[in-house]
């Protein structure tokens, strides 16, 4: 068993793949070739965002979110504590502070009622994670945004393809990202990514950002980088967005069936009213995470951590923490969290298997009861 079986998926779709790899070659178009255009249109047109840009990865589509919106060194970015590194990283790596909040024990996003006790004189804005899948409460976020004259980025690499209200991730705030590393919901054959937005000043600045700062070949408006996504990753990502849809819908069947089978077990974060997850991960909580990771291995079963350090315990960010800080939601997260298979073309018996091994070793458990919600 695979965690996220991406051979399964290329069979799949293999003949279309293939032709699309051959023509990008046939073309000799590496970069800048047609179907970037082309992939932009229909991500476009999927998340009802006015723009969509192709880039190099969901890092980079964060550095250039920052570039375009001229964070400047000093500047305070809220970051949720909990999540890959790539938001606040990338914040530090600006120049500017990351100011971590907790995240909320019911969606495992980024605390809303935490947010406002974080902002001070420098902060600029707030970059949410959409963790799993899930969007994070972009109503409430974008409210305390306005009230205090901030800007938000939702980072969509976990939620590309979710809904919040109706309305598609990346399509929530004044900017948002993705990354299409090959194991996202919507991933291509190596590194890729995409910044969205609706302001057209924004995404003029971000076509010259991505090409080291030129609008013109060889003149340079401003300080950029190569941030450009190869033509080979837009024909592939174009094969794989046609079915998109219904790989989502696979993932969600799985995510349904495992809660029904792991009912009352294990606690999972919770989908609110309004929302649908893609389901980038499975993740339960459980004690004894780590021997249970273990049994599961040694029967076969790939799982996952995400995450097992909380990014304020991060070397990387040792400057930016105060030593009293206290992110108790994240830090029980960390020690519990455990990532179960999840793709879009697992098996109910797959699903069912590893549902059973679970339960055998959580009933096997000396408190098993312990974990019951
Ligand atoms: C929440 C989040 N943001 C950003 C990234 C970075 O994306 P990439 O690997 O494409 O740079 C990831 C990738 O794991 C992620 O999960």
């Amino acid at each position: 068993m695979k965690f996220n079986d991406l051979n399964k998926q290329y069979q799949a779709y293999r003949p279309e793949i293939d032709a699309a790899i051959q023509s990008v070659i046939d073309s000799a178009s590496f970069i800048h070739g047609k179907e970037i255009q082309l992939l932009e249109e229909k991500l476009a047109d999927f998340t009802g965002v006015k723009h969509a840009l192709a880039c190099s990865s969901g890092t980079d589509a964060l550095l250039l979110s920052l570039m375009t919106l001229d964070v400047q060194p000093g500047d305070e970015v809220i970051c949720p504590a909990f999540s890959f590194i790539a938001p606040a990283s990338m914040v530090s790596f600006y120049k500017a502070h990351p100011v971590f909040v907790d995240v909320s024990p019911i969606d495992f996003n980024i605390d809303i009622h935490k947010i406002e006790a974080k902002i001070t004189p420098r902060t600029k804005g707030i970059i949410a994670v959409s963790l799993y899948g899930q969007c994070a409460d972009f109503e409430a976020i974008n409210q305390i945004a306005k009230k205090h004259g901030l800007w938000v980025i939702e980072d969509g690499a976990q939620s590309f393809g979710a809904t919040y209200h109706g309305q598609r991730s990346c399509s929530l705030t004044d900017l948002a990202t993705t990354s299409f590393f090959p194991a996202k919901p919507l991933g291509c054959y190596g590194d890729g990514g995409a910044i969205f937005t609706n302001n057209d000043e924004w995404a003029g600045k971000v076509k010259i950002l991505r090409s080291h700062g030129q609008e013109q070949r060889y003149k340079h408006k401003l300080i950029g980088i190569n941030g450009r996504m190869d033509t080979l990753q837009a024909a592939i990502l174009q094969v794989k967005l046609k079915n998109f849809e219904k790989e989502i819908k696979t993932r969600q069947q799985a995510a349904a069936l495992y809660s029904s089978l792991l009912n009352n077990q294990v606690l999972l974060p919770e989908v609110a009213d309004g929302r649908e997850s893609t389901w980038a991960q499975f993740t339960i909580m459980i004690e004894n995470r780590d021997q249970i990771r273990e049994k599961l291995a040694e029967k076969g079963i790939p799982t996952a951590l995400h995450y097992p350090v909380i990014l304020p315990k991060q070397e990387a960010f040792r400057d930016e923490i105060l030593s009293n800080e206290r992110f108790e939601v994240a830090d029980l997260l960390s020690e519990t969290v455990l990532s179960l298979p999840i793709h879009g073309f697992i098996s109910k018996e797959e699903i069912e298997f590893v549902s059973d091994a679970l339960i055998g070793l959580l009933e096997d458990q000396p408190h098993g009861d312990a974990e019951k919600n």
